[in-house]
């Protein structure tokens, strides 16, 4: 039987190992999939004893995907613009290193009813590892812009110059916001830890217009709960993107295309 992990640290509270064992069973695939927790200074070490094992692929999760960048023999385009790995699959030919969170995200967002990205004018919050990660993804869906608004600002002009041949992206502060309209905020901060939303203008969303989290929660995020304040027209959080970075990395790994929706049904009952 074929071994798979995901590996980070801390590890204890994901939901890949469940997600994956539904895609199997959905799929029909015979395979085991683990939560293992690497030490914060031996990711290479632990991924060495792994692959020696015979495992053959691995989700990569905080804070290891820098270092899985780092030790992949070859890499995706998507990754290599990404400057980050999620993603390895063991191959004759070394470790290949994927990047599926921007897929995940453009997945999530079509499957939202009603959503097109083709055309839209998005606001990206944040400038870290998870916004570069899918800016190139959402920029080939081809929205009409992509701003992307960073509290620090430099770190915003930054990333839409380094994808500014792929797309009308542009970047700036937060401050720069008032008066100005989007049809789809997305958070990409990492204020949601501290149940935070960045410092952001009233009526930033046209009517209709959607908040999605990349983050995730048992409980409505505060982000989630910021966009309804806002008359948002729908909201999300970033479990979507979670189920369906984990369904284009399963599709890597077995060369099938694994069901999101009865996943994401089964993780969140109520919805
Ligand atoms: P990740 O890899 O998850 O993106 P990161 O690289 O540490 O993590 O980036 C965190 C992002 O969240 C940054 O854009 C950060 O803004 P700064 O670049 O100004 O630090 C943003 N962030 C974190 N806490 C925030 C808060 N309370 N308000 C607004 N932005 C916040």
């Amino acid at each position: 039987m074929d071994h798979y992990a995901v590996i980070g640290n801390p590890i204890g509270h994901s939901k890949s190992p469940q997600i994956h064992s539904l895609f199997a069973r959905q799929t029909g695939q015979d395979l085991v999939y683990e939560a293992i927790l690497a030490p914060p200074d031996d990711f290479a070490g632990t991924l060495r004893r792994l692959v020696a094992q015979g495992y053959r692929g691995f989700s990569i999760t905080v804070p290891f995907k820098h270092q899985a960048f780092a030790v992949a023999d070859r890499l995706s385009e998507r990754a290599r613009r990404a400057g980050a790995v999620n993603t390895l699959q063991v191959t004759p030919d070394g470790l290949f290193g994927d990047n599926t969170d921007g897929a995940g995200l453009v997945n999530a967002l079509q499957a939202v009813p009603g959503v097109t990205l083709a055309g839209a004018r998005i606001l990206l919050l944040g400038a870290g590892g998870a916004v570069r990660g899918v800016l190139a993804p959402l920029l080939a869906e081809h929205p009409a812009s992509l701003h992307v608004a960073n509290r620090t600002p430099e770190k915003a002009s930054t990333l839409a110059r380094d994808f500014a041949d792929l797309g009308p992206v542009s970047g700036g502060g937060l401050d720069g916001l008032e008066g100005r309209h989007f049809d789809l905020v997305i958070n990409g901060t990492a204020a949601g830890l501290n149940d935070q939303v960045p410092d952001l203008p009233d009526g930033l969303l046209t009517p209709g217009g959607g908040c999605y989290d990349m983050m995730y929660g048992d409980n409505p995020t505060a982000f989630v709960r910021w966009g309804q304040s806002q008359g948002a027209g729908w909201t999300r959080d970033g479990l979507g993107m979670l189920v369906a970075q984990a369904a284009e990395a399963f599709a890597l790994w077995r060369g099938c295309q694994p069901d999101t929706g009865p996943v994401m049904a089964a993780l969140r009952p109520e919805t």
